[in-house]
């Protein structure tokens, strides 16, 4: 074979197998086998000086060299294609045997907890929920509830009130943050009149108070109503007696005491005996054996006929109760702010 051949043969074989990326493999193709001024077409013009009588044999040497070149290539081309691949895999490996993480389970917070209990206690007794608004206008949360404007009865509840304008006045007192469920009462009332009505009213309600370990500025009640024909005071104690047992325990014992709310005439104060000492006097009911339970009283026919009721015909019941103040006693909680801390070791104790 013509020795120019071979040595461009070899030449071009050596360098191919030192082509180790896609970039020197192309300036190897374009330097072998393009068609303007690659080697192997330049070797292919020199056919032209030979004598007529060598075409033949060179012919045939150079395209055996093409063709070995070519195919030589073309595996070079494969071979770094699969390493290329190769080194793709390994480097961003995803290990399909790596176990997953484990989700973390939340849980109910321990206010919608007790929350979840009391509707139960109540929905067995004929209760339904109601929802009603934690903004109030002045009116429903103290004027339709049988609290003037003055009255010395509003000191009973420090009070956010919510501004209306950009430059709110001292006057300007229409909204204001609830102060406690009643209002919903006038809610429930209007609406379902002349129905009769058996309904839980639960919520968080606003105080403008200083936060101690006793008190926050926001906290949940549970309001209860019944409105209809024929209901009595012994309805509202044998009422609260049911509720008593079922949440803390089927002996517990009720009394009453008598109170003053502007809403309920006549009012009381309900007790149960101490969950801790079951009476005998300790730390949790400050030695006088009883645990208060709820505000409570008949509705005041004001407020009845607030709601469209006519007191001559229909009568009911209202009671409120603190919804932290019962889990605080349950769970031996002895500082309010954790319900609202958000503080993760305190709200994993819970269910
Ligand atoms: N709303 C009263 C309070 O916040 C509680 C109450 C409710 C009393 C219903 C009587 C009847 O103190």
């Amino acid at each position: 074979m013509h020795e120019n051949l071979v040595a461009l043969r070899e030449a071009a074989l050596s360098e191919l197998a030192a082509a180790v990326d896609a970039e020197a493999l192309e300036a190897w193709r374009i330097k072998y086998l393009s068609r303007k001024g690659g080697a192997l077409s330049e070797a292919v013009k020199a056919l032209a000086a030979l004598p007529r009588e060598e075409r033949p044999v060179y012919g045939q040497a150079v395209n055996a060299v093409k063709a070995a070149i070519e195919a030589a290539f073309a595996k070079r081309q494969e071979q770094l294609k699969a390493a290329a691949l190769e080194a793709e895999l390994s480097g961003s490996a995803i290990d399909v045997t790596l176990p997953g993480r484990k989700p973390s389970l939340g849980r109910l917070h321990v206010t919608t907890q007790n929350l979840r209990q009391l509707y139960a206690i109540f929905a067995e007794m004929g209760f339904q929920v109601y929802d009603a608004p934690d903004v109030e206008t002045d009116d429903y949360n103290f004027g339709l509830l049988n609290i003037p404007p003055y009255h010395p009865a509003r000191d009973m509840w420090d009070t956010f009130w919510v501004s209306q304008s950009a430059t709110p006045q001292p006057t300007e007192r229409s909204l204001v943050m609830r102060t406690h469920t009643s209002p919903g009462q006038i809610r429930v009332m209007r609406e379902r009149c002349p129905e009769p009505i058996r309904v839980i009213l639960p919520g968080k309600c606003y105080r403008y108070e200083q936060i101690t370990a006793r008190s926050e500025h926001q906290f949940y009640q549970m309001e209860g109503l019944a409105v209809g024909k024929n209901i009595r005071m012994t309805d509202l104690i044998g009422t609260l007696q049911q509720f008593a047992r079922r949440m803390y325990g089927a002996g517990r014992r009720l009394r009453v005491r008598g109170s003053y709310f502007p809403f309920t005439e006549p009012s009381i104060e309900a007790d149960m005996d101490c969950i801790l000492c079951g009476g005998k006097g300790c730390g949790v009911c400050k030695y006088t054996g009883w645990l208060e339970i709820a505000g409570a009283g008949m509705v005041h026919p004001v407020v009845l006929r607030n709601g469209g009721y006519d007191p001559d015909i229909y009568s009911g019941f209202a009671f409120g109760m603190g919804v932290e103040r019962p889990a605080m006693l349950k769970y031996k909680i002895n500082d309010i702010r954790y319900f609202y801390g958000n503080d993760l070791r305190f709200l994993e104790q819970f269910g």
